[in-house]
């Protein structure tokens, strides 16, 4: 898209990438992405806050020509990650004035990873401030958020906080501010699971850093911004900090139908008892969505078949990531089937160190279920239920 005025002096310059459907080579994208780059024109200097991805640099380094730019003070990068950084080369090149603001950790990072020259940066310690004439932007270290070298970029007079990742979301839209409250949700929870979520306890530090700096626009580095910033600030607070819900997370393979015939029990018996459950059969299922989902659940069951004596690869996969992304599950569980021997539980159980939850007695049976096996089922989801409503989960 071509330059968009935020406010006077105030611009978007940053890419759309509609089209994008992964992330890492890893993290599923269904609504695509956007990098955004801000350009603040002050009375003496002008800065540039974060660039793009490498393959959308054209679009960034046209919107800036379109606004007849031919001086940048500073280029701001409160991230190292290449998604927000990796167009440095030819910012800093056109730019021959611009200094690359940053803190010293990222700065050793951005040397590695493109091979800056050190007389280009100017690093900057928490707090620190840069005038822009009649404007002043002040850096917020925020370590973690999600990488360690980060930090945050607040533009004091006209109150906008330039997070870059934080409060982002994966979103291609043509709308500058958040206008679609559903899809926000969804996509901005997904993006949490997938990125912050692992550093949850950190965040929670970040998120009382900002609590005191009044902030009239959220202008994250992917989506689109936040007008009703508290909106988004609601939302990573109840993902941050509060307890999980009354849910119940089943994600599970089967192969010749016996693991998805313990699911529809072990589903149904726990839905009559109020726990809301959602199950991922993980042959079909998105990814992304099982992270989300992971977010607010109290129990994770696994479901797995017996492939080699171990679980199925794709539970495996499954479990890997849970444990990578640090949910805040209370309990855990394994059920599932073999035909003729196992170690899917030992194997499964030695996957998840990170889970710091209590394990439920597992369910794993030969064949077919029997009714010796429901009623195992059954009294797996009255522990379940009745763990949940000693914990108070709601
Ligand atoms: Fe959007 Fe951590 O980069």
């Amino acid at each position: 898209m071509k330059p968009r005025e935020i406010k006077k002096g105030i611009y978007c310059v940053g890419a759309i990438d509609w089209d994008r459907r992964l992330f890492d080579s890893l993290i599923p994208l269904p609504d695509g992405t956007s990098y955004n780059a801000y350009l603040i024109k002050g009375s003496k200097k002008t800065a540039l806050i974060d660039t793009v991805d490498p393959p959308m640099k054209d679009v960034l380094l046209d919107n800036l020509d379109q606004l007849g730019i031919k001086r940048i003070d500073y280029v701001i990068f409160n991230h190292a990650e290449p998604d927000h950084s990796g167009s440095i080369r030819e910012v800093l090149t056109k730019y021959p004035e611009a200094k690359a603001v940053c803190t010293p950790r990222c700065k050793d990072m951005l040397i590695d990873r493109f091979l800056v020259a050190e007389d280009r940066f100017q690093t900057v310690e928490d707090k620190e401030t840069i005038s822009l004439g009649n404007r002043t932007l002040e850096f917020i270290h925020a370590p973690w958020v999600h990488w360690p070298e980060t930090m945050l970029t607040y533009l004091r007079e006209d109150k906008i906080l330039f997070p870059c990742d934080f409060f982002g979301s994966h979103i291609a839209t043509t709308d500058m501010y958040v206008r679609d409250i559903g899809q926000e949700y969804e996509a901005a929870k997904r993006y949490w699971a997938e990125i912050m979520m692992p550093f949850r306890l950190q965040i929670q530090k970040n998120l009382d850093k900002i609590k005191d700096y009044k902030i009239d626009i959220i202008a994250p580095s992917h989506g689109p911004m936040h007008d009703k910033p508290q909106f988004i600030i609601d939302a990573y607070h109840m993902w941050a900090f509060d307890e999980p819900g009354n849910i119940v997370v089943i994600p599970y393979i089967s192969m010749h139908g016996s693991t998805r015939c313990m699911v529809a029990h072990l589903v149904e018996t726990l839905s009559r008892k109020g726990v809301t459950v959602k199950q991922f059969d993980l042959a079909v299922s998105d990814i992304g969505k099982l992270a989300i989902s992971l977010v607010d659940a109290a129990t994770i069951v696994i479901g797995t078949p017996t492939v080699l004596t171990g679980p199925h690869p794709n539970v495996a996969y499954a479990a890997f990531l849970a444990n990578a992304i640090k949910p805040k599950a209370k309990f855990a569980s394994i059920i599932g089937s073999y035909g003729w021997g196992t170690k899917a539980v030992e194997q499964l159980a030695a996957m998840i160190p990170n889970l710091k939850v209590e394990i439920l007695t597992p369910v794993i049976i030969k064949g077919y279920p029997e009714e010796a096996d429901f009623q195992a089922l059954d009294k797996l989801a009255d522990t379940i239920a009745a763990k949940h409503k000693e914990a108070g989960l709601k």
